[in-house]
């Protein structure tokens, strides 16, 4: 069966991007009138050549421009089941962030054990029940791949891990809160080899329960874990089309010559 973007709206859609526009400072118009889904429970990549406005689309998706003052959003982006719009002003911030987690482009722990590295946003929701954040803790640290190798040593510094696991237990602390919607940006660009490989399959793994969305400027990584890919280019949305036949069939020229590797 030849698979076509109609076979896309078969996955039920976890959000809808709907004539995005953002602006910096109120002056730099970095997204224009994008429009895209997101299938829930799949793996969707932003690709594009640098300054595109990859980092911009995914910072819109958990309201990380209100951080700044002057940077306004125009358009929706809709979550479903619910259909709310995360960029309304009716919105509250803080609450986007707890239904969608970031995981960014260095390893960012806080300066705290592994163990309350994961138990930290919990806590912060207001659990304290110590037999609850023991199990949660576990599962995210499980979840992330990272159990086997930790949990002798839950107590210990986070920074004394190796930066992939250092990346893993960022994905675990990700995971605690039970997000529907994890945004990567460029998780891997500061790894080696052999930690990127096990993000990558990591990611794959992790679609079975969550939501994806992945910058990445490495076209072999888009194509080994993405479902979906959208090629943008200077803040538009160029093309956006299964993974497969954005690489083996794309329909603009300029998305052949950017998977092509002939510019970006
Ligand atoms: N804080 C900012 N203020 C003003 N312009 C910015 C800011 N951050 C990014 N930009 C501009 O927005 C555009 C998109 O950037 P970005 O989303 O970071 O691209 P990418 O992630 O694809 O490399 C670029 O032209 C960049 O210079
Ligand atoms: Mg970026």
């Amino acid at each position: 069966m030849v698979e076509t973007v109609s076979s896309t709206l078969e996955k039920p859609i976890k959000a809808s991007v709907n004539y995005l526009n953002f602006y910096y400072g109120g002056k730099v118009h970095a997204l224009k009138d994008i429009n895209m889904p997101v299938s829930e429970k799949q793996v969707t990549a932003l690709i594009g050549p640098s300054g595109c406005g990859k980092t911009t689309l995914l910072r819109c998706f958990n309201r990380m421009h209100d951080l700044y003052p002057g940077n306004r959003y125009r358009g929706e982006i809709a979550l479903q089941p619910d259909g709310i719009n995360l960029l309304s002003n009716k919105v509250d911030p803080i609450e986007v962030r707890m239904r969608i987690s970031m995981v960014f482009q260095r390893p960012n722990p806080f300066p705290k054990s592994i163990y309350e590295n994961v138990a930290y946003g919990l806590r912060v929701r207001g659990e304290s029940k110590r037999g609850v954040i023991d199990e949660k803790v576990e599962k995210a640290l499980r979840d992330s791949a990272l159990w086997n190798e930790v949990k002798d040593r839950l107590n210990d510094l986070a920074f004394n891990l190796s930066g992939g696991q250092q990346q893993r237990l960022c994905i675990a602390r990700a995971l605690a809160t039970d997000p529907e919607i994890i945004l990567f940006d460029e998780p891997t660009s500061a790894l080696d080899p052999i930690a990127t490989a096990s993000i990558e399959e990591l990611i794959v793994q992790l679609k079975k329960t969550v939501t994806i969305l992945i910058v990445t400027h490495n076209m072999q990584q888009a194509a080994r874990v993405s479902d979906y890919t959208a090629f943008m280019y200077l803040g538009e949305l160029v093309e956006f089309d299964m993974t497969e036949d954005i690489f083996n069939h794309p329909s603009k020229p300029q998305t052949a010559d950017y998977v092509s590797g002939r510019f970006g």
